[in-house]
């Protein structure tokens, strides 16, 4: 627990204003306790009653089977997630309503009413099946954030097989590695995609990991820019003209409920990312649910998430969940100041956004760009903001509260995971009062506890401790794809009967949580999970390198700067221009957002009797304390401590 920092205390609380609280779904305390209540000492009854909400080509004759740590939901249901999202709706009214407003960084506009996804995705979804995708297959999506992004998952959703999508500031080499480890059959890409005003060349990146991957068969490519971009013959497809040659009707594959939806790799405290492994029904019911109550979701909703669709919280609150509730859901490709550090404001005055989820880490950026930028724009369409990613200090919530919400609008601080698959705790926002700093009250069916090392509950849960969890909910991860043993290893050893969350959390006496981040060796830098072992593997496969170990820093905007600390073969010599060299050895190895933001060379790393590194001396080192505190009792050599604090 050393790590965790003390997090400002802010005592203040803010009750929903009345006008929400009187039309919103869920109006009081109460009410949530209630609910809260029967959730569980009822999940059959309460999650079977969510569940009925939906379209199942077959019921499910038992809603739980928990034989820990494998839980099965909706037993034998059989169900398909693009027919909730689409046919559902195409059905009804809706057919004509927005479902995707897309904005591209060039300001582009793109309006996919659910009859035009619809159609969009049964076309797509034929032309994967002629390319001889079919179910259970893996398809890799590497793609910018575009209407082509949502279109492709929902496909492989149709038919059966299971995506994994790469966030496309990933390198050519990370790529590699996550198509492997799936042995996807086909890839999905664009010839590429902008970002503040720069085109990111993903079919060139894409093309370099394809030397390295026999399992892909076919890569269909989604003209974006327009470049020129090698096709290879027979094996790249344009995305355009797969799509004008199929019909646009594709009957959905009937899925089991525990039939495997996607994939998607996250970092943990080993070298290697985990492929977190999401299944079909209970994943449809609980992002179905989230999103509907957290965000108070409505039909004249024009709801935002600014997430990008390559991480979890764009696959369950940019597409599945709003798209099964019947929502407009907005997408925005680039960069939040290009060209200048309004475009979400624009955005959000020209779309009239009534709901909008970002991070604390651009909330922060947007502190320091000013407040004249939003105060440009006409903001009176919001009711709701929500936040997600790491814990939000309280001067960047209140900034948020007042300059963006414009005192008006309640926000939602919406602690989970990947791993987690929906939003497990957070405030309602017409029932709960809001506390700057704590995510607040476990959503239905979560039970959250606070351990100590021990795994005994603790005593004084205001004082902090691990985070656990303590019952299954529809939308946990089922495995970590191909590596079984490490799903048991990772979430399920530390504590035998209990979901080990690898964040520390802290409980007040109204029961409301407050994350305090990371307990492993996972660092948080602006909102993304970079596992401290995989930047270290990063490094020492550059020549000049013989060890390496990261550690994270505060930083007041991206929460955590990567500091790395390292010492050299023989041959070599530290420099300026070695220093940059590594830098961007790391980014080009994982992608731009793991480029360490200071290298330090060491003569030797400090390390226990036994050879570990100690990076708890490391933390306080970086973060430039000059009294090392706690236990160095088991440090093997005193002498390197001094010679790391004085920066030789
Ligand atoms: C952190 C993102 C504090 C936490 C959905 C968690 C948060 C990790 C919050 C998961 C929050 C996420 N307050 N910390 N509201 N939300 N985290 O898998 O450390 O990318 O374990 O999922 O982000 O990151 P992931």
């Amino acid at each position: 627990m050393e790590r965790i920092e003390a997090v400002l205390k802010e005592n203040r609380r803010f009750e929903p204003p009345e006008e929400f609280r009187k039309r919103a779904r869920i109006q009081s305390e109460a009410e949530y306790e209630a609910l809260y209540r029967e959730s569980l000492e009822d999940p059959e009854a309460f999650w079977g009653r969510v569940a009925e909400e939906l379209h199942w080509f077959e019921p499910w004759t038992q809603v739980l089977e928990w034989n820990p740590p494998h839980a099965r939901w909706f037993v034998n249901g059989k169900t398909n997630l693009s027919y909730n999202a689409l046919d559902r709706h195409v059905a009804t009214w809706r057919k004509n309503k927005a479902a995707i407003i897309w904005e591209g960084e060039p300001g582009e506009e793109r309006v996919l009413t659910y009859h035009d996804l619809w159609r969009e995705v049964q076309r797509f979804a034929n032309a994967l099946k002629q390319l001889g995708v079919g179910k259970g297959d893996r398809v890799t999506i590497y793609m910018p954030m575009i209407p082509e992004t949502a279109i492709a998952m929902l496909a492989c959703a149709r038919i059966g097989a299971v995506h994994s999508v790469v966030f496309g500031g990933f390198s050519a080499n990370a790529l590699a590695e996550r198509i492997k480890d799936a042995e996807a059959k086909l890839l999905i890409t664009a010839d590429g995609g902008y970002r503040r005003g720069r085109v990111v060349p993903l079919k060139a990146q894409a093309d370099e990991a394809l030397a390295e991957t026999p399992s892909v068969e076919h890569v269909v490519v989604v003209r974006r820019t327009g470049e020129a971009v090698p096709m290879q013959p027979g094996r790249d497809h344009w995305y355009h003209e797969l799509v004008e040659s199929v019909p646009d009707h594709c009957p959905p594959e009937v899925m089991d409920a525990e039939d495997p939806l996607f994939i998607l790799y996250t970092s943990g405290s080993t070298g290697k990312p985990k492929g977190v492994l999401h299944t079909t029904g209970g994943y449809m019911v609980y992002t179905y649910l989230t999103t509907k109550l957290v965000f108070d979701l409505k039909d004249e909703d024009t709801y935002w998430c600014t997430a990008d669709v390559g991480w979890i919280t764009g696959h369950s609150y940019i597409v599945y969940g709003p798209l099964v509730n019947g929502a407009t859901t907005l997408m925005y490709e680039g960069a939040p100041n290009h060209p200048e550090p309004d475009r979400f404001w624009r955005i959000v005055d020209k779309y009239g956004v009534t709901i909008f989820y970002t991070a604390p880490t651009a909330i922060r950026a947007f502190m320091k760009w000013g407040e004249a930028w939003p105060r440009k724009h006409r903001l009176d369409s919001l009711r709701l903001l929500g936040t997600v990613g790491e814990p939000i200090n309280p001067e960047a919530w209140l900034w948020y509260h007042q300059v963006i919400g414009q005192g008006r609008c309640p926000i939602v601080d919406t602690w989970w995971q990947t791993e987690t698959g929906g939003i497990m705790i957070t405030t309602l926002p017409g029932a709960h009062a809001a506390k700057p700093g704590f995510a607040g009250k476990p959503f239905f069916g979560v039970a959250p506890e606070i351990r100590d090392a021990e795994g005994n509950r603790v005593e004084t849960p205001e004082e902090g401790g691990y985070l656990v969890l303590t019952r299954p909910w529809p939308s946990m991860l089922r495995t970590v794809w191909g590596d079984p043993e490490r799903y048991r290893r990772q979430y399920w050893s530390q504590y035998p009967d209990a979901y080990f969350t690898g964040d520390g959390a802290r409980r007040d006496a109204d029961g409301y949580y407050l994350i305090l981040g990371r307990v492993d060796d996972v660092l948080n830098v602006a909102g993304h999970r970079l596992g401290t072992m995989e930047l270290e593997s990063a490094l020492v496969s550059h020549p000049d390198v013989a060890e390496a170990a990261v550690v994270g820093r505060p930083h007041p905007e991206k929460g955590e700067a990567i500091v790395a600390f390292v010492t050299l073969k023989s041959h070599a010599r530290p420099s300026e221009a070695l220093r940059e060299a590594l830098k961007a050895h790391v980014a080009n190895t994982i992608g731009p957002i793991a480029r360490p933001d200071e290298i330090r060379f060491a003569e030797a790393l400090p390390k226990t009797r036994s050879g570990k590194i100690m990076r708890r001396l490391l933390r306080q080192i970086a973060a430039g304390e000059t009294e090392i505190k706690g236990d160095t009792s088991t440090l093997e050599d005193r002498e390197v401590v001094e010679q790391l604090k004085r920066g030789e």
